[in-house]
């Protein structure tokens, strides 16, 4: 669903016109549609559902796309899990209302503080992505007289043809348990009495607009869970991550509905309970940055629209030369022509667009870059000390702000001087 839709040749989100949005709180800003989240839950929940995976299914949104508590809370409404990377998320989640049976707790570096608030928190499980990661879990669990369900993440060595910054399962990436050590790594975890091995994890990559690769990765996991249960071990649960792709430009990402087929008929042959931590599917296409175009500038071979969002705000295109399409918010005009279309950021990388064919913009006329619910703010700096952007929500004719933009005093006040340097201080 496309919640950004013209009336009146205007640009509205759901029912509320986004001249009105800028007006009010200013730009830029990121707007998101409840709704369209909502659907996107939706359509993925009811593909499981009717692809009725054996033992049940939970979807834990990942936090990291979009963690604002509106958002997570959404999805909680929805009866949502969440999948969180660190304590600031998983006490997000449960401000949002996740219950703690529903969290799972990724990510390559837990520290032990971290570990022992998720075993307070009592969580549903903590994926184990190192030997060491495991030892120190067991060490903390042993201390606070809890058991630890754990998951091992293991790295299926799979290429997930998605962009090389966001790809995950290769062996020469960070992430996951090579398979060797997980079959030893598990059965260590069974011998200690603070740990219960309850499954394997696995998470290839982001943007993945083929089912092919997820394909190929449960079938390494599945042949792992065969080896694991010759050898003895219980393996009632498998992780499957995120990943699902969205359309930013022309991409086709798989049918929702096919890929809880895949991973039903995976949970069929191995006979396991499956999770998945979608993120950017849920959110990606709910969301939009609007900016206002502050000058038009003509190069020698170039015209530059230059908006007030930059790179700071909205780092995909400058970290990953992602697309995103970028519209007019009034009604298009004039004859279109290539312009690139940039922020006020020093910063060379600071660029949205690059030869981008656009209508006529001008000074003040308002532009949204789309697709940006996903890993949008979430990655949002305040680089060039440029305050942190707000966030609006809309629901039908509604829209409330659900982050207000950061005040200059606020931004300044995180900063303390060293005591010697008070006594000069005028
Ligand atoms: N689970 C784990 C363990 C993850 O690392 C991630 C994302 C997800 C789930 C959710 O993946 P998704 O469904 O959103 O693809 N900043 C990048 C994307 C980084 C993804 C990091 N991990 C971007 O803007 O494209």
């Amino acid at each position: 669903m496309n919640p950004f839709v013209r009336r009146g040749g205007k640009l509205a989100c759901e029912g509320v016109a986004l001249t009105r949005i800028a007006e009010t709180v200013g730009t830029p800003v990121y707007v998101y549609s409840q709704t369209a989240m909502e659907r996107a839950y939706r359509t993925l929940r009811d593909g499981f559902i009717a692809a009725r995976p054996k033992h049940g299914f939970e979807i834990c949104y990942a936090v990291k796309a979009n963690p604002n508590l509106a958002v997570i809370e959404t999805f909680a409404r929805l009866g949502a899990g969440a999948d969180v990377v660190s304590e600031g998320e998983l006490r997000r989640a449960l401000a949002a209302g996740v219950p703690p049976e529903r969290i799972v707790f990724s990510g390559v570096g837990k520290s032990p503080n971290e570990i022992a608030f998720a075993l307070k928190s009592r969580i549903s499980q903590i994926n184990v992505e190192s030997a060491a990661e495991l030892d120190v879990i067991d060490t903390v669990a042993t201390r606070m007289r809890r058991k630890a369900n754990i998951v091992l993440r293991v790295n299926p060595d799979v290429d997930a043809h998605t962009h090389a910054k966001i790809t995950t399962g290769r062996k020469e990436n960070k992430f996951g348990i090579d398979f060797d050590i997980a079959r030893t790594l598990y059965a260590r975890a069974a011998k200690r009495a603070s740990l219960r091995p309850v499954g394997l994890a696995c998470h290839i990559g982001s943007q993945i607009t083929t089912l092919g690769p997820f394909g190929a990765a449960f079938k390494r996991l599945g042949a792992l869970v065969g080896d694991l249960r010759a050898s003895g071990h219980t393996v009632e649960k498998l992780d499957l991550g995120g990943g699902l792709g969205i359309r930013y430009k022309d991409e086709t990402p798989p049918d929702p509905a096919a890929y809880a087929r895949l991973i039903a008929t995976v949970a069929a042959k191995l006979d396991v309970k499956v999770v998945v931590e979608p993120g950017r599917f849920l959110v990606g296409n709910a969301g939009a940055l609007i900016s206002r175009v502050l000058y038009i500038k003509t190069g020698r071979n170039r015209r530059f629209v230059i908006v007030d969002a930059a790179m700071n705000d909205l780092m995909r295109p400058a970290l990953y030369d992602a697309w995103h399409d970028i519209v007019p918010v009034e009604a298009p005009r004039g004859k279109r022509t290539p312009a690139d279309v940039v922020g006020p950021v020093c910063e060379t990388t600071d660029i949205f667009a690059r030869d981008r064919v656009l209508p006529v913009l001008a000074s003040d006329d308002l532009v949204a870059v789309l697709s940006a619910g996903a890993y949008g703010a979430a990655m949002a700096s305040d680089y060039n000390s440029r305050p942190l952007v707000p966030e609006v929500l809309v629901k039908g004719r509604h829209f409330a702000v659900i982050r207000p933009r950061q005040s200059i005093e606020t931004m300044l006040s995180r900063d303390t001087l060293p005591p010697w340097f008070k006594p000069t201080r005028r």
